[in-house]
Formats: structure tokens, C-alpha cells, sequence
């Protein structure tokens, strides 16, 4: 058993990785400021795990306050840094919200963690538009497209150089691609706030009523039905990436002490096909029209996870279907719908 820190463990993947931790016997503190999550979530941390994991409402950006968490706070053997502002659209409007939240959190943090096993959370966004698919984590890091994806390009470069520095710190990025789902409890999930810019939750709330139709961006690409293409991943596999990925920084078995992996299923999915494959598992009807392309969208991304399976030791269990279903479980738990 070991202690972790998770950083965002209110958060949707954060929660989600607190319960797999938990599974695995770890105990776990939290922190988050709440900016994008509630208390609730603790309370749904309970019902699956019968545990309460320590937890400290705090935000990163504030140095004082993470200087007292780790005076008080010692021994941690390992941290899942989740913490971090994440809407795409948002970091254009506002690139020094995302440059100061994502950035001084992390650089807050690791002052105080330099000698401990760290996981990152990046994402396939480092990428950009790939030159070949399925991806692998040699391809090269591209111009980021937003603001919130030099984040997670900074972050990363970070990370390479605090490792050279300190000889106690080990790291592993997980770059994950689309996240989606619930844990099958369907007592913790994702739980945007307004209207959802990410395809399952707009396709969630859209059965249950809350949006008339879905926009389809775009169906004129160069794929086979003319819609994007994605890797969608459950967010119980990513979680359990999280704790294969501190095991392997816990026990001593990674290579280099920094590692990427990239975290996907391998399988590309079009949105029409995300859309049919929730119609057929939940025998819900939606309502869907094709709208203009989105900018900044990549056409096509999935994941090489050869890697991840190879390496880490780790992949993907579940697929489409059960990550929509759980979704779609979670949505009408949220909405008191039977
Ligand atoms: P989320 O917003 O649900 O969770 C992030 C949590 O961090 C929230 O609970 C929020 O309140 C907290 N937080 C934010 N700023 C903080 C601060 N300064 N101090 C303390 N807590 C703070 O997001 P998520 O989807 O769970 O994403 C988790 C991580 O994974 C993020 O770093 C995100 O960039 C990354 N990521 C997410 C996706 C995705 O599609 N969801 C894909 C790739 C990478
Ligand atoms: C998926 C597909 C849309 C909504 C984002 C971030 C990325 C990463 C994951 C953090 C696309 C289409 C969507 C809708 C649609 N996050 N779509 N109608 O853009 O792949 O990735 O989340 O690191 O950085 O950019 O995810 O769910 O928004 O879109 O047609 O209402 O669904 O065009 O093809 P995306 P998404």
C-alpha cells in the first residue's frame, strides 16, 4: 500500500482514478480548489469504496497554502497531478487563465515534490494533426493549437527537465485521448457545467431531453462517412492506467525515470458512429443534424498503444459500447431518470 496524492481527485478522471487507487489497496489524499467539481463527489468516492480519502480544498496557484499542505502533509510516496483548467475554446479566450492555472499549479506543486513519483496528465492534443496513424508517441510535437494544448506541451518539458535535475524524481505523461463514461456504479461521473462542448455529454444530455439535437461538426472530411474520427476511451481503463503507471514509478520498474505513454484503445471511431453505437446499446432514439466544421478540429487521431501494452503492461478493456452505455447510466442517475 502506498500513499498517493491526487491533484483534481474531484475532478472526472481524478475521481475516477481515487476509486481505482482505493481498489487497489492505496491510500489516497486529495486535493482541489472545487473550481470544476463539488463536494458531491466524496460522497459518491464512499458509496463505491466504504472510504473516506483525506481531503484538502486547496488551489495550487496559492503558494503559501500548498507550502502548509506539504508541512503538514509529509511521506507521500506518489502524486497523479490532474489539476488543471481543460476547455479548449476557453484557453483561446483566456490564454493567461490556462497559462497561470496549468502552469503555476504544476510548478507550485513540484517545489514541494521533488522527490517523489509523479504521474502527469497530458493528452493527445500535444499531437496536433498527426502525419501518420495510428499514432505513436515518437511522432514529432507539433505548434500547439491552443493555449490549453501548450499546456500540456510545457508541461511535459517541465517535467524532462526537473527529472535532470533531481536524481529522487521519477515521471510518467499519460497522453490520453477521449475520455468518456462513467464508473459502472453510475454514483461518480463527468459533470460539465452549461452546455457541453465534448461529444458523449452532449449526446447524454440530448436523450435525456436537456438539448434538442446534437450538431454533427462537419460531414464533408475525408474519412469514411465525412465525420471526425476519435479514440474513445473508457474512463475506468484511463483510471487504471493512473494506477498501473504509479505502481510501475512505485516499485522501480520503468525504464527511464521520464516516460510517456500514449492511453487510448487503438480504435478510431467516426461521430456517426458514436452516435448508432449509443442508439443501439441504450435503444435511445437521438436527434442529430450536420452542422459546419469546427474549428481547430483535428479530422482524424487515434492511438498506437503498443507502447502502453508493451511497456506499461497495460490496455484498454472495454469498448464503445459499454463506455456509452455507462455514460448514458450516469446521465439518468444525474437526471433522477428510470
Ligand atoms: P476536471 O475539470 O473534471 O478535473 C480537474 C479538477 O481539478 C477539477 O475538480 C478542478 O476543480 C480541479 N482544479 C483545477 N484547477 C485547480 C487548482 N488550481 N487547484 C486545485 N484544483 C484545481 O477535468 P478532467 O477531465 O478530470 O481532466 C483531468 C486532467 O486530465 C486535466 O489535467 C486535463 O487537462 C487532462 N485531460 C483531460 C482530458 C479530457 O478530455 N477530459 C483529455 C486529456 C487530458
Ligand atoms: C469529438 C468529436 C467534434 C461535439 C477535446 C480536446 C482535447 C482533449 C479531449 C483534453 C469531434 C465532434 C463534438 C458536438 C460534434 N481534451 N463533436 N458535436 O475535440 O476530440 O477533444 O477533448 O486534453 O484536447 O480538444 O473532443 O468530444 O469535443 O469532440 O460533432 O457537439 O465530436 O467535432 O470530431 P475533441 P470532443
Amino acid at each position: 500500500m502506498a500513499k498517493i496524492l491526487v491533484t483534481g481527485g474531484l475532478g472526472y478522471i481524478g475521481s475516477h482514478t481515487v476509486v481505482a487507487l482505493i481498489d487497489q489497496g492505496h491510500q489516497v489524499s486529495i486535493i482541489d480548489d472545487l473550481s470544476n467539481s463539488s463536494l458531491d463527489v466524496l460522497e459518491g468516492i464512499f458509496k463505491i469504496t466504504g472510504q473516506n480519502p483525506d481531503f484538502q480544498k486547496l488551489d495550487l496557484r496559492q503558494f503559501d497554502a500548498v507550502k502548509s499542505y506539504f508541512d503538514v502533509n509529509k511521506n507521500i510516496d506518489g502524486v497523479i497531478h490532474f489539476a488543471a483548467s481543460k476547455a479548449v475554446g476557453e484557453s483561446v479566450e483566456n490564454p493567461l487563465l490556462y497559462y497561470h492555472n496549468n502552469l503555476t499549479g504544476m510548478i507550485n506543486l513540484l517545489r514541494f515534490v521533488s522527490a517523489s513519483k509523479f504521474i502527469f496528465s497530458s493528452s493527445c492534443t500535444v499531437y496536433g494533426t498527426p502525419d501518420t496513424l495510428p499514432i505513436t508517441e515518437l511522432a514529432p510535437i507539433k505548434s500547439a493549437i491552443s493555449p490549453y494544448g501548450n499546456t500540456k506541451q510545457i508541461g511535459e518539458e517541465i517535467l524532462r527537465d526537473v527529472v535532470k535535475a533531481e536524481q529522487n524524481f521519477s515521471a510518467i505523461a499519460l497522453r490520453y485521448f477521449n475520455p468518456i463514461g462513467a464508473h459502472q456504479s453510475a454514483l461518480i461521473g463527468e459533470l460539465p457545467l452549461g452546455v457541453p462542448q465534448n461529444l458523449v455529454p452532449f449526446i447524454t444530455q440530448t436523450a435525456a431531453g436537456l438539448r434538442s439535437a446534437i450538431q454533427v461538426y462537419g460531414n464533408d472530411y475525408e474519412t469514411a462517412d465525412g465525420t471526425c474520427i476519435r479514440d474513445y476511451i473508457h474512463v475506468m481503463d484511463l483510471a487504471e492506467a493512473h494506477v498501473v503507471a504509479v505502481e510501475r514509478l512505485l516499485n522501480q520498474k520503468n525504464n527511464d525515470r521520464f516516460e510517456v505513454f500514449n492511453i487510448g484503445t487503438g480504435a478510431g471511431c467516426s461521430v456517426l458512429e458514436v452516435i448508432k453505437s449509443f442508439e443501439r446499446t441504450t435503444q435511445v432514439k437521438l436527434s442529430y443534424k450536420f452542422a459546419p466544421r469546427r474549428e481547430g478540429d483535428v479530422v482524424e487521431i487515434y492511438a498506437d498503444t503498443t507502447k502502453a501494452r508493451d511497456i506499461l503492461g497495460w490496455q484498454a478493456s472495454r469498448n464503445l459500447d459499454d463506455s456509452l452505455k455507462s455514460a448514458w447510466l450516469w446521465e439518468q442517475h444525474v437526471r433522477n431518470i428510470s
